[in-house]
């Protein structure tokens, strides 16, 4: 088989790759390891910022996500008993869109099958080859016959585990790493919302974040060691601990019902550089990890997205490869940015096993600081909602 662009993953980046790189009339396959099932299984991130939105749109793409999503005008921040708002529309003329990662995937693949666009589910042994050179190639296991896919360029978009930045040599690859002391443990119920905003909450018990799927179905955090065992969570023990860390008013008229996912999610900062390797390029998690706190992992795969869209529209339409070979440092600008957001907000919101003493009273007057100087709210609301692509 033969394509301009071999994709690997059916996350979020590669079908929103995918689906704009169809509308352009540029050929691509997209290759997972995994079911269609699968991948619509996991549950993941919940606040898209307005590019992300709009990228959505020009994937043809957002007709769902404008009925169902709840577009957001503000957070609320908790600590010391009380609720303060950072109002993001008055402080930056933007908003952001609660919609699940899960859904905005659902959408992409129908999209996708409606276009006529080819992903091939199920791949064993998924490997990209030859992309130091002119002729890349991906090659893939299924019915006991080894597959092979030529292309022009391959995009690694096979998120963390993904074998795309394994395959490139370690000498020509820089990483760098931050590993935080907890992991989060989360759980998804039909239970009103406890807030019509999302509360993300530090407390001496640690973190807790209040978001939210729908007017029905709420998406509850907690901080917690990362040796504890999702066994030993009932769903009563959790409700429990999460309304120990919000202001009692919230805690109070939290209306709790069984969970239908619970699961621990470990906190990491990561990134590598460069982001393009001859004829592969990496694209969102397959090239950094955020921690989940600033909501900024899937927005920022699709920042990636859009910087490699442009570029390979630029090579199939004007012959020029300025775009793609801008598209390592040009991600990586935003990339390292929201890195930054996404561990000060870690880093301000958590309980550290060393925060006793002087961290705390750090915390407690960072968070006195953010919301009582315009300043520093605008500061916080700008990263939130997104920086400019
Ligand atoms: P992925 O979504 O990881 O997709 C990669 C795809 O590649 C998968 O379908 C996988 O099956 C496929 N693949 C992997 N290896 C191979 C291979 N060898 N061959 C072929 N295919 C392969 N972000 C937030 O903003 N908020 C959150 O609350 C949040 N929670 C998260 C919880 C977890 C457990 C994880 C892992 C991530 C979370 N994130 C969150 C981050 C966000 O979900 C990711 O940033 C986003 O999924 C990145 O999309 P992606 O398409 O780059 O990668
Ligand atoms: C959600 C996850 C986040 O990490 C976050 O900062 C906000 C919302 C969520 O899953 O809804």
């Amino acid at each position: 088989m033969r394509t301009q662009v071999a994709i690997i993953g059916s996350g979020p980046s590669g079908l929103l790759l995918g689906q704009l790189l169809t509308n352009a009339g540029i050929d691509n396959v997209v290759i997972d390891r995994v079911s269609k099932d699968y991948i619509l299984g996991r549950v993941r991130a919940g606040v898209l910022e307005e590019g992300m939105v709009g990228l959505l749109d020009s994937a043809g793409a957002g007709g769902r996500m404008h009925a169902e999503g709840l577009p957001h005008e503000g957070v609320l921040l908790a600590f010391d008993g009380q609720d303060h708002r950072i109002d993001l529309l008055g402080l930056t003329d933007k908003r952001v869109m609660v919609y699940g990662q899960t859904e905005v995937t659902h959408d992409l693949m129908d999209k996708r099958e409606a276009t006529g666009g080819v992903t091939i589910y199920d791949a064993g042994n998924v490997t990209p080859h030859g992309f130091a050179g002119d002729q890349p190639y991906v090659t893939y296991e299924m019915d006991g016959a080894t597959h092979r896919i030529d292309c022009d360029f391959i995009a690694g978009c096979d998120g963390y585990h993904g074998i795309s930045r394994k395959s490139v040599p370690e000498s020509a690859i820089k990483t760098f790493e931050k590993v935080y002391p907890f992991g989060w443990l989360g759980i998804l119920a039909d239970v009103p919302p406890v807030s019509h905003e999302l509360i993300y909450a530090n407390h001496p018990r640690g973190f807790a974040l209040c978001s939210m799927r729908s007017e029905t179905r709420s998406r509850y955090y907690i901080q917690c060691a990362l040796d504890e065992r999702i066994e030993d969570w009932s769903d009563d023990r959790f409700y429990d601990e999460l309304r120990r860390r919000l202001p009692s008013a919230h805690a109070e008229a939290m209306v709790t019902g069984p969970s239908f996912e619970k699961s621990i999610a470990p906190l990491r900062s990561f990134v590598a550089e460069p982001m393009r390797f001859g004829k592969l390029f990496l694209v969102g998690d397959a090239a950094h990890i955020v921690p989940p706190t600033g909501a900024k992992g899937l927005n920022l795969a699709a920042s990636d997205v859009h910087y490699l869209f442009e570029g390979l529209q630029e090579f199939y339409g004007e012959r020029s490869t300025a775009g793609i070979d801008a598209y390592s440092p040009r991600a990586l600008k935003r990339v390292w940015k929201a890195e930054r957001f996404s561990w000060s907000m870690t880093m301000m919101l958590h309980r550290f096993p060393d925060t006793e003493g002087f961290g705390q009273k750090i915390q407690e007057a960072e968070l006195d600081y953010l919301v009582h100087s315009t300043a520093a709210s605008t500061a916080l609301a700008e990263n939130y909602v997104g920086l400019p692509y």
